[in-house]
């Protein structure tokens, strides 16, 4: 069989090149030249056939039952792909190396393998990173063993798609796209170049078969080698599995779902038999929090659509010449903001201070009902009058030191009322509009100032 011809095309301009060049005779740019394949036949028109269908069609006319979702069974992972697979969808599973990308992908493999209701089903998983024996031990360690769950050690494009369409299974797992690599182009596995075409490749399999396919992709820091950000335009889904080394927490979130919300998380603890999922993730993030000390505030914040408890900690000290601000967890820049707020509008100095902020347990918060939590924190810090260890707060805040209604109060409440919690500082329009009542005692709030002195306990003694 002919070779496949590549090309090196310019990614500003276009300009095609028969050979690698480092700067673009055309624009002028510098590293723009990625290989690709030309001419691969039908593959652009099957591609658009599988999505657009033949002619178009009356919107009213076209069949919109649910699209039957391939279940793994983990519920927090059902749950951020919005329900399950969906056939025929490319889903892009990101993270850092050893954070457990493959140990989740392999427990939900024997999951949709080897279902609690229903039939086994084929699933292959194509591992380019492990030996099958290497695969073999941690399913085993996993309890990964369904007889229909197939692996595969192979990093050859054309070897995977051959071996998938010949088995048809319902769920192709490739760990990892970096290691795919097609020998109809020269450059190195790994290289945008490899990572585009094997995943375009795989997409118009999983269009054309309408098998769900999972693609692993490192983070990868170093600019040489093609991270999985270039795939993301590709893909319908992207999910990140983050976490903190040396924390057995691991947080799971959509960046990207065509076929679900982006705002839902799922929890997990990595322990030696595998991921476990975290049913009450509030009591997790709680569990080390230091009561009664400056400095530390219990928000009650939503993901989605599930309520979660998560402790903020501040630190302001006297700086000692520039004053430093680092940011964990929360947005530097609203952090920034907020601080500013506080000195101006409840007169506690922070200009010249060094502060951190960090949220506790490695989660990241990106919903402005944080605010409240953050300016409680960073004032109790710089106060050092603590806040009582039963109190709970959200709102956010706005530049005149306003305090702000948030949605879902009631969510909010309830968790917090579950878990142990006997008062809530909170925007006062949430508390005039509640529906529904809470076993806790409510303190409805304007502005920065009132939600502080509610908050703040009098001073310790150092
Ligand atoms: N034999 C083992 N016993 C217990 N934990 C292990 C073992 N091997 C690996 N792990 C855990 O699994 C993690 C690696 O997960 P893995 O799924 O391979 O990550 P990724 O695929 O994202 O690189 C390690 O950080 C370690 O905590
Ligand atoms: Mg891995």
């Amino acid at each position: 069989m002919a070779k496949p011809r590549s090309q090196f095309s310019c990614q500003s301009c276009g300009y095609a090149s028969p050979k690698w060049l480092g700067r673009c005779p055309e624009c002028g740019g510098w590293n723009t030249l990625v290989e690709e394949a030309v001419s691969i036949p039908g593959r652009s028109t099957a591609l658009a056939g599988a999505l657009t269908g033949e002619a178009p069609v009356s919107l009213a006319d076209v069949p919109t039952d649910d699209a039957p979702r391939v279940k793994t069974g983990i519920g927090e992972l059902d749950r951020v792909l919005g329900g399950g697979l969906v056939p025929g969808s490319l889903v892009l599973l990101g993270g850092d190396p050893g954070i457990g990308k493959s140990t989740l992908l392999l427990q939900a493999l024997q999951g949709i393998a080897a279902p609690q209701h229903g039939k086994p089903r084929t699933v292959l998983y194509v591992s380019g990173e492990e030996s099958v024996r290497q695969t073999a031990l941690r399913a085993q360690r996993l309890g990964a063993r369904a007889p229909s769950l197939l692996v595969l050690a192979e990093t050859r494009l054309e070897r995977i798609l051959d071996e998938a369409t010949r088995l048809a299974p319902v769920v192709l797992a490739v760990d990892s796209i970096q290691t795919v690599h097609s020998p109809g182009l020269e450059s190195v596995p790994g290289s945008l170049g490899q990572v585009r075409e094997a995943a375009g490749r795989l997409l118009s399999f999983a269009k054309e078969r309408g098998v769900a396919t999972v693609l692993v992709g490192h983070v990868t820091k170093e600019g040489g080698l093609a991270g999985p950000k270039t795939l993301e335009h590709v893909v319908d889904a992207v999910v990140h599995f983050e976490g903190e080394p040396g924390h057995p927490c691991r947080i799971l979130r959509a960046a990207k779902n065509r076929f679900g919300s982006t705002n839902e998380v799922g929890v997990f603890e990595m322990h030696a038999e595998g991921l476990r999922e975290v049913q009450n993730p509030s009591a997790l993030f709680l569990a080390e929090r230091p009561v009664g000390v400056p400095g530390s505030a219990v928000i009650a914040s939503v993901e989605g659509s599930r309520p979660l408890l998560v402790e903020v900690q501040a630190l302001v000290a006297a700086a000692a010449g520039m004053p430093r601000r680092a940011a964990l967890g929360v947005d530097p820049n609203r952090v920034s903001l907020l601080l500013a707020v506080i000195e101006r509008r409840a007169g506690i100095g922070m200009l010249g201070q060094d502060v951190f902020v960090n949220v506790a347990g490695g989660i990241r918060l990106s919903e402005p009902a944080a605010d409240l939590g953050i300016v409680a924190a960073a004032a109790s810090s710089a106060t050092r009058r603590p806040i009582e260890g039963r109190t709970i707060c959200f709102g956010e805040v706005g530049l005149a030191g306003e305090v702000r209604a948030v949605a879902q109060p009631e969510l909010r409440l309830a968790e917090a009322a579950k878990l142990g919690f006997r008062r809530c500082v909170l925007p006062e329009l949430n508390r005039a509009r509640l529906i529904g009542t809470f076993d806790l005692e409510l303190v409805g709030v304007r502005d920065v100032e009132a939600a502080l002195a509610a908050l703040l306990v009098a001073p310790v003694r150092r």
